[in-house]
């Protein structure tokens, strides 16, 4: 049986008004796409990387008063607050094929 932790969830929250959340979500998979991560390595294990949209998460300061979305990754729970799809290249980059977080965007 697979273990569901075998994928790692980008949920981001698509609940503001202007749907920036909704661009997000678009260009994190297109990045995935680009950088040819949607399946990734992973401490060893190998790790398919979905994005998926939400509803709100609670994080609205970092969500719907910014310019950008928060998104949480799952399972192992760093935040990103304000996400533009500008934003979308760096996270798919740097946290996903690196496993650096993007301290700019994180969010305690
Ligand atoms: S509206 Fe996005 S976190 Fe609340």
């Amino acid at each position: 049986m697979k273990s569901a932790d075998s994928v790692i969830r980008l949920f981001v929250c698509t609940a503001q008004k202007d749907e920036v959340g909704k661009e997000v979500v678009k260009a994190l998979k297109t990045e995935l796409k680009k950088q040819g991560l949607k399946k990734l390595l992973a401490g060893g294990e190998k790790r398919k990387v979905r994005v998926q949209t939400c509803n709100c998460l609670d994080l609205c300061k970092q969500c719907k008063k910014g310019p950008g979305a928060a998104l949480i990754i799952h399972p192992e729970g760093t935040v990103y607050g304000n996400v533009r799809p500008k934003d979308a290249a760096a996270i798919v980059h740097e946290h996903l094929g690196e496993g650096r977080i993007v301290e700019r965007l994180q969010v305690d």
